[in-house]
């Protein structure tokens, strides 16, 4: 049986909810990886350093006994974020990132920026204390085709940004395209790219095998088949620009199977495993380290984790769906399988 043994990853990116939510999703993150960014997408959001540190303390509290667990705060940039508010959050050691949601863009984010130059004082004051700026990195006009939402925020919005912020710290969030993964391979140091498993794993055909999956809908939402090998060769290339970020964004199954289905995949109960698959695929698992252990930790100027994981090649058959408090979860492979698990 085939084995890999990685230093524990990080996941920076992820939804860990609050309430019941959090309950149920946290031990599947903290027992694969040692830190995690937290996403501020609460509603209410997580706008101030003192939302974050009760956040925290959230979830610590939800954390079972034995388990360790370092959860990275972030703040939800709105356009009443001051530079004053940038200066504290940096003080305070517990806030690694500010996201920017354009307004509208995904889930929770109608406190995003309405427009991206009223974050232009808080930009100036990340730049300054070398604060990473996290992109959700759509377009929201209604005129350009939701496949085409990431590209087209890169030419009209990304590139301009870096133009007047050369400086500034910014990982584009959870890629899904060729031209994203192209933009970022050539731009500066201070620009990276999380990349999520399922955006590795599936394309667009998965929302519509067999009838509509509205547990394949996330944003950005799946593209086709040549942005998805993309993505597998920047993942697996061995570039620090491209690093671990699962987007496991649980919903309660009523809200995904509804008319109007909302944007979120779980998962974070095989996201390690699910990363194997992909870049074994690849012939890349010698890569899988760096880009979920390594270059993410050197992109947030953290140190390096001290403990293992170990995985094993083997099938594990999947329920169709769990409890999470009242509601239920509905988690990516739902009544299939994954074909790596973690060793306890
Ligand atoms: C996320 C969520 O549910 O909070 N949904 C998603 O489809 N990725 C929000 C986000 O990260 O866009
Ligand atoms: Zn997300």
């Amino acid at each position: 049986m085939k084995h890999l043994t990685l230093r524990r990853p990080d996941d920076w990116h992820v939804h860990l909810r609050d309430g019941e939510m959090l309950q149920r999703v946290l031990p599947d993150t903290a027992k694969r990886f040692a830190r995690a960014i937290v996403m501020p997408n609460l509603k209410p959001p997580v706008r101030t350093t003192a939302d974050a540190q009760a956040y925290r303390e959230r979830i610590l509290a939800a954390l079972p006994s034995g388990m360790s667990f370092d959860p990275l705060m972030t703040l939800y940039l709105t356009d009443r974020t001051s530079a004053d508010d940038i200066l504290l959050a940096k003080a305070s050691g517990c806030v690694h990132g500010i996201k920017y949601y354009p307004a509208g863009a995904t889930t929770n984010s109608d406190a995003g920026l309405t427009r991206i130059q009223l974050g232009d004082d808080a930009f100036a004051a990340m730049q300054a204390c070398g604060m990473p700026l996290l992109i959700h990195g759509e377009v929201t006009d209604p005129s350009v085709d939701v496949f085409d939402r990431e590209a087209v925020f890169i030419e009209r919005y990304l590139i301009p940004l870096m133009q007047r912020f050369p400086r500034l710290k910014i990982v584009l969030e959870h890629i899904t395209t060729q031209q994203a993964a192209d933009f970022v391979a050539q731009a500066p140091a201070n620009l990276a790219a999380t990349i999520t498993p399922h955006h590795l794993l599936y394309n667009r055909n998965a929302l519509f095998r067999g009838g509509l999956r509205p547990h394949h809908y996330c944003l950005p939402v799946l593209k086709r088949e040549t942005h998805r090998l993309a993505l597998l060769r920047a993942a697996t290339s061995g570039n620090p620009k491209f690093f671990l970020g699962t987007d496991s964004a649980p919903h309660p199954r009523h809200d995904k199977e509804s008319a109007c289905g909302c944007a979120g995949i779980y998962s974070a109960h095989a996201a390690i495993e699910l990363y194997a698959e992909a870049f074994e695929q690849a012939d890349a698992l010698s890569r899988l380290e760096d880009f979920a252990s390594h270059f993410g930790a050197d992109f947030y100027e953290l140190p390096y984790n001290q403990e293992h994981i170990t995985l094993v090649q083997q099938t594990r058959h999947l329920p169709d769906t769990w409890p999470a408090g009242d509601e239920t979860l509905v988690p990516l492979r739902a009544g299939e399988a994954v074909h790596w698990q973690l060793v306890d």
